[in-house]
């Protein structure tokens, strides 16, 4: 049986076809906002919205993405980086279609620079096969993971209504936005009580961008404090595939199609730099 997702896929293949591979990371200060949740349900949606997904647990020493879809991996992104494998032997089959990248741990510091040059090359081949590619990121940042930043098209910024969690989101915005003011920002509050509190959390955190740093920020969406999330996490399935009529769910639906009708449109005059060539270029032209 031909499944929907691949029937949607055909159907919008004319539009996506033409799309070049997006970049998206995702990230926030303070940890345990529900980066991970957010990023396999966002995939998932995109997914049976017929895009190409690939999710990558960019948490090396802490991801957990495979255990939130009950899946364990043998191979993993550090299996990739050291050079023991190749990217298409790293990449699994996820629920719904996804394709999903491991985090894995023990990377040791150092990736030489001739593996950086191969890695870039195979990236290039295999991330054309893709229309989003989202990286789950660990929370906070380091150096490291601050230069890659550099590289994605937008960073999705999750924040809980917490002070504290809004205090360090802007906190990371601020260190991206001091070295790349052109990277577009979207904002997700997450766990929020109320649409008013939802929307208070992301205006909080857009006018102090705007005030401190004269810099826009979208709106991505507001997702409810849910306990379903927390009884899908426990069972290792995807809140959107373990209740698809769940408050969280019907809300990050709308998030995603909101999305998708947005970037419709801003299509046609949109031709940014391959992922990769960005990657490439912090990588080796420093
Ligand atoms: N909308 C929500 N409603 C209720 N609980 C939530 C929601 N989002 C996340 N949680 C809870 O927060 C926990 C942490 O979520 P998640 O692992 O996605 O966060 P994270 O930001 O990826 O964490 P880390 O920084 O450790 O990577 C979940 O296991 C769940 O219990
Ligand atoms: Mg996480």
């Amino acid at each position: 049986m031909m499944d929907q997702a691949e029937n949607l896929r055909k159907k919008l293949n004319g539009q996506i076809s033409k799309m070049m591979t997006k970049a998206i990371a995702v990230v926030s200060g303070k940890g345990g906002v529900g980066k991970s949740n957010f990023s396999l349900n966002f995939s998932i949606s995109l997914s049976k919205k017929g895009y190409r997904i690939l999710i990558i647990d960019m948490d090396v020493g802490m991801g957990n993405l495979d255990i939130l879809m009950g899946r364990s991996s043998d191979k993993t992104i550090v299996d990739f980086l050291n050079g023991s494998s190749s990217l298409k032997d790293i990449i699994m089959d996820g629920p719904a279609g996804i394709k999903y990248i491991s985090g894995g741990s023990g990377l040791s510091k150092l990736v030489s620079t001739y593996r950086l040059a191969s890695i870039t090359e195979e990236l290039d081949a295999c991330f054309e096969e893709f229309d989003y590619i989202i990286f789950d990121m660990g929370a906070g940042v380091n150096e490291d993971t601050l230069k890659f930043l550099l590289s994605v098209h937008e960073v999705f910024v999750i924040t809980t209504p917490e002070p504290t969690s809004l205090m360090d989101a802007y906190s990371i915005m601020k260190y991206i936005h001091v070295l790349q003011p052109e990277l577009p920002f979207y904002i997700v509050a997450n766990r929020v009580n109320s649409m008013k509190e939802g929307q208070e959390t992301i205006s909080r955190l857009s006018n102090v961008l705007k005030k401190f740093l004269d810099r826009e920020s979208t709106n991505l969406g507001i997702l409810p404090d849910d306990r379903s999330v927390s009884q899908a996490v426990r069972q290792q399935i995807p809140f959107t595939l373990f209740n698809s009529k769940s408050s969280i769910s019907i809300a990050l639906e709308d998030l995603v199609t909101r999305y998708i009708q947005q970037k419709t449109k801003e299509m046609p005059s949109y031709t940014p730099i391959s992922f990769v060539s960005k990657l490439r270029r912090f990588f080796f032209e420093r």
